[in-house]
């Protein structure tokens, strides 16, 4: 299958997951915010040779050659610009790349009889929910921002294909907030310049790279006053994509369009994860508080029941070991 943006941080990983369940994978990425090295990663967990093209999505004409080029009925769609605070302050990059690259995925899946088509969305189409945890079915809010904005625009589009085009299916995985590394540490998250999220954040103050993490919001009406979140371990929503997948390729599919939460269902706070962080790696970490950052919404976590059920798939890994894994892979990058 195609997995475009695979050398990213949940492509690479999926990748690994991909191969281990006996998929044949093609890699297209541009290089745009990861780096070869990912790619070498992948082939030493797997043993395996991944076959590469050095492609950016939004150029037609190039993808149209990697179609040409390879069989598959089935894309992984990854590549995408994710950084919430630049989609505020440059939103035409955020419009002309996320929804180029997407278009131009689906138009080529149509146009070579290509059925299968899996969209990364994320949490993000809920905004600040007004019950929670958040089902499938929980109304989407209006983006804050951009980048939310190109969540829903391509949901919206992937939805509208699958209901015009008989040959185009389409699942839309909508990710919470995606943490840890792959247990090798050979693969892991590679943020450049100063980490947003706050996993990177924290592995990095522990290296001694950044000085001091900032919580953002003590303020909030939660139990210990920082957000809540639900944070999945990479390698579990890795393994949500094979699911999803073999959903896809097996002819299992209810509706044309299907949309399912990929979380654990358990809200974790700043605080907890913080905490957590520090006893599993036997460290202590200088962090203070601050104030809110804007555009968060105080709590967000899945319900699961849909993907638990329809998808054979459940979050395995603890907060524990994914903090643990989090932190390995910060060392091997840091050769701490
Ligand atoms: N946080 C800090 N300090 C930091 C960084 C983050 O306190 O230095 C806090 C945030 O305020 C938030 C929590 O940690 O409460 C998680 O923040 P992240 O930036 O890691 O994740 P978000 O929940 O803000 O965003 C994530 C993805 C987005 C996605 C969104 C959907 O990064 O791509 O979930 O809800 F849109």
């Amino acid at each position: 299958m195609l997995v475009s943006g695979g050398a990213g941080y949940i492509g690479t990983h999926t990748c690994v997951a991909l191969i281990e369940a006996g998929y044949d994978v093609v890699v297209v990425d541009n290089f745009s915010n990861s780096e070869a090295s990912a790619i070498k990663g992948v082939e030493q967990i797997t043993g395996r040779d991944i076959a590469f093209e050095q492609v950016d999505t939004c150029d037609i004409e190039a993808l149209r050659g990697v179609f040409l080029r390879h069989e598959f009925d089935t894309v992984i769609h990854f590549a995408a610009f994710k950084a919430v605070g630049e989609s505020v302050a440059e939103p035409l990059k955020y419009y002309m790349n996320n929804l180029t690259s997407f278009m131009n995925v689906c138009a080529l899946m149509k146009e070579y009889g290509r059925p299968n088509i899996l969209f990364s969305s994320s949490a993000t189409v809920y905004g600040e929910p007004d019950a929670l945890p958040v089902t499938e079915q929980s109304p989407r809010q209006p983006a804050t921002s951009p980048y939310g904005n190109t969540k829903q625009m391509c949901e919206d589009i992937l939805r509208d294909c699958c209901h015009a085009y008989d040959g185009v299916d389409g699942i839309a995985l909508r990710y919470f907030n995606p943490i840890g590394a792959h247990p090798s540490a050979l693969i892991g998250e590679l943020p450049r310049g100063v980490p947003n999220n706050l996993v990177p954040f924290i592995t990095q103050t522990a290296a001694g790279i950044r000085e001091c993490l900032s919580i953002f919001g003590s303020d909030y009406p939660t139990a210990d006053g920082t957000c809540l979140r639900d944070y999945i371990d990479v390698v579990d929503l890795a393994e949500a994509h094979v699911a999803a997948i073999n959903r896809m390729v097996g002819g299992k599919m209810e509706e044309k369009y299907e949309i399912f939460n990929i979380g654990t269902g358990r809200p974790v706070s700043v605080l907890e994860l913080v905490n957590t962080f520090e006893r599993v790696n036997g460290l202590k970490l200088n962090y203070k508080m601050a104030p809110r950052r804007t555009g968060d919404v105080c709590s967000v976590w899945a319900d699961t029941s849909l993907a638990n059920s329809e998808l054979g798939w459940k979050a395995r890994r603890s907060l524990d070991e994914t903090l643990a894994s989090a932190w390995a892979w910060e060392k091997h990058v840091r050769n701490i």
